[in-house]
């Protein structure tokens, strides 16, 4: 049986393709991110992963034009009106992950409230980076242990990091065909496999998640080590070559 990873982190790439592919608005391509997300967290519950990070806005998606950037921010707090008490129905835990400061009243008081409603909750841990930029959460935390006076290690960076609250990334997926990190856990996938998907996020299914999966069980994480060290030949068969 396949291992299944604990953790997966997703950039949710493509929507705007999505959308200009069918004369659409990019925004109507955003929507359909928000569907595909309602998706994906069922299934990943559905094969028992623990904690589920998407990238949802990154620190340069403020360079995007006025009216995509007002638009997706409208999205997010409707969205979070409307998908938050069926989350907490589904035992989904609920984190924002990235700088709070500069966001509006309405996207603010809609982070603040689904947090403390599914903040009891267990099943998944659900960290939505918005506003989020792996350099932006290294210099938050290295500012952190200098205004407490504390040593910078690579422990206390981790603990000061906006994801300390969850092991770092098994598998981290990016939809969208591109092949780069854009900015997303740079710390913490210090050690991640990656899966690259073709598949634009509104079309990222169920069997989509189960080949990423599939090939995340094929690697052999080595974490600096030889294959021989990680993967020790099983005794009954070294016994039984002996004999031989
Ligand atoms: C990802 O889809 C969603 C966000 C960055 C908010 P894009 O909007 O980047 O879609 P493409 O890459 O233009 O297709
Ligand atoms: C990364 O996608 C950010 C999110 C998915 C939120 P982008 O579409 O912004 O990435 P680049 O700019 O193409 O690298
Ligand atoms: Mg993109």
């Amino acid at each position: 049986m396949t291992q299944v990873p604990q953790h997966i982190a997703i950039v949710m790439d493509g929507n705007g393709r999505w959308a200009s592919r069918r004369f659409l608005p990019r925004i109507a391509g955003h929507r359909q991110g928000v569907e595909s997300l309602r998706r994906c967290v069922r299934a990943v519950v559905a094969r028992n992963v623990k904690v589920l990070t998407v990238f949802a806005f990154s620190s340069e998606n403020w360079n995007r034009p006025a009216d995509e950037v007002s638009g997706l921010m409208d999205l997010f707090a409707m969205a979070l009106g409307r998908e938050v008490p069926q989350l907490k129905l589904d035992g989904i835990q609920i984190h924002f992950v990235g700088e709070r400061t500069g966001l509006s009243a309405k996207v603010a008081a809609g982070i603040a409230q689904a947090e403390s409603a599914t903040a009891s909750n267990s099943r998944l841990v659900l960290n939505i980076c918005f506003n989020y930029g792996g350099r932006w959460d290294i210099v938050q935390a290295a500012a952190t242990l200098a205004a407490q006076g504390k040593p910078v290690t690579e422990q206390t960076m981790s603990q000061a990091m906006a994801l300390a609250h969850v092991a770092d990334p098994d598998l981290v997926v990016r939809t969208g065909g591109e092949q780069r990190i854009s900015n997303f856990l740079l710390w913490q996938s210090a050690y991640s496999e990656f899966y690259f998907s073709d598949k634009l996020w509104p079309e990222f299914d169920e069997g989509e998640l189960d080949r990423a999966i599939e090939s995340y069980g094929q690697r052999e994480r080595r974490f600096g080590k030889t294959s021989g060290q990680v993967n020790p030949p099983d005794p009954s068969e070294v016994t039984s070559l002996q004999q031989d």
